[in-house]
């Protein structure tokens, strides 16, 4: 164990007197779109409630795309629509502005004095390492201590700066206050000086042009420009038993764009991603809810394997210990699916 670690009996422990107790699984919950809205504009927060039904997780954003001169209408308006609403099993979430921004702080202390028993996960932007979380994580125990907070605000990391890429193991491992982390491909392509000006998605220019065998055209392939990075995040979440999001996809027009994105990012290991335009969530519910078919095989592989070890076959498929795992996976998804979602309970035979 390096000096620069915690003891692990010392990780649990509480940052401040009085703070509640650090989690130390994940509560289970259904969070297949991360669903943003514009918290100072009062005809969106009307809408608030009835969005609350058809989403699993309401963010209201206080960082990029609120203008400098909303900043603090926006915390209060988010502020406002947390005390006026229950949005019962829907997460209730908000991005605040960077650690290094002259808003930061006021949204913080304002957002836990005032919600901290409504909020559940803070989103916090460019992140570049472990000591962001830190701060963060001391800086929540004192606030939830001071105002009788009784569980812990949980905290999301966008990983969006070369440097946040770098450190995204120790990010990830930072603090049981970790939810997990979504991929923020706008803000990390500007760190990478990468030549793309798209928020998420592909780029017409990158893939692979295949051999020149003397045919009359050479087949070219577009790749996926965020393989590396999402497979890169998928590992330091899963290690550390938090969970990974792809982020926005800004091409609203394109949405078979936005379903094939989302959904490289589904089979990668993520659990869902962020919808800035209310034509999202159902792209965002058809790619991160399992199909029935994909459910109804993955319970015949249970049944076979009652006790989750040995071999049987299936359809010709061999299954064994590993399978079953991943068949869980998929069992457990789809019955937090079905609470949320009638039509896909009937389909799942939920
Ligand atoms: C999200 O915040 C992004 O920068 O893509
Ligand atoms: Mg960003």
């Amino acid at each position: 164990m390096s000096a620069s670690r915690k003891l692990p009996k010392r990780f649990f422990a509480p940052l401040a007197v009085g703070a509640p107790q650090p989690l130390r699984e994940l509560p289970v919950r259904l969070e297949r779109m991360i669903h943003f809205i514009p918290p100072h504009i009062e005809k969106i927060r009307a809408k608030a409630a009835a969005l609350g039904d058809q989403v699993d997780v309401l963010l209201g954003n206080l960082e990029d795309a609120i203008p400098a001169d909303a900043k603090t209408a926006a915390r209060d308006g988010f502020i406002e629509m947390a005390q006026a609403n229950d949005f019962g099993s829907t997460g209730l979430w908000t991005r605040i502005n960077s650690l290094n921004s002259p808003w930061a702080l006021d949204d913080v202390t304002r957002l836990v004095a005032e919600i901290g028993n409504k909020l559940d996960v803070i989103m916090l932007p460019m992140v570049e390492g472990p000591w962001d979380i830190h701060y963060l994580d001391q800086l929540l125990a004192q606030l939830e201590a001071a105002h009788d907070v009784a569980r812990p605000i949980l905290i999301h990391a966008i990983l969006e700066t070369a440097e946040g890429v770098k450190n995204v193991e120790a990010i990830a491992e930072a603090s049981p206050r970790m939810h997990g982390m979504s991929l923020g491909p706008a803000d990390l392509a500007a760190s990478r000086g990468m030549k793309t000006t798209r928020v998420g998605g592909g780029h017409p220019a990158y893939g692979v042009l295949a051999d020149d065998e003397g045919q009359a055209s050479r087949p070219f392939h577009q790749q996926d420009l965020w393989h590396y990075t999402i497979a890169k995040m998928v590992d330091a979440c899963a290690a550390n038993g938090i969970k990974p999001f792809y982020g926005p996809f800004g091409d609203f027009s394109d949405e078979a764009a936005c379903e094939a994105q989302f959904r490289n990012a589904y089979l990668q290991g993520c659990l869902g991603a962020w919808t800035l335009h209310p034509s999202q969530i159902e792209i965002a519910k058809r790619v991160f809810s399992p199909g029935a078919d994909e459910v109804a095989f993955a319970r015949r592989i249970l049944e076979a394997m009652p006790d989750g070890s040995g071999a049987v076959m299936i359809d010709g498929k061999m299954q064994d210990d590993a399978t079953w795992k991943q068949a869980k996976v998929i069992v457990d998804l789809a019955d937090l699916v079905a609470k949320k979602d009638p039509d896909r309970a009937a389909a799942y035979n939920s």
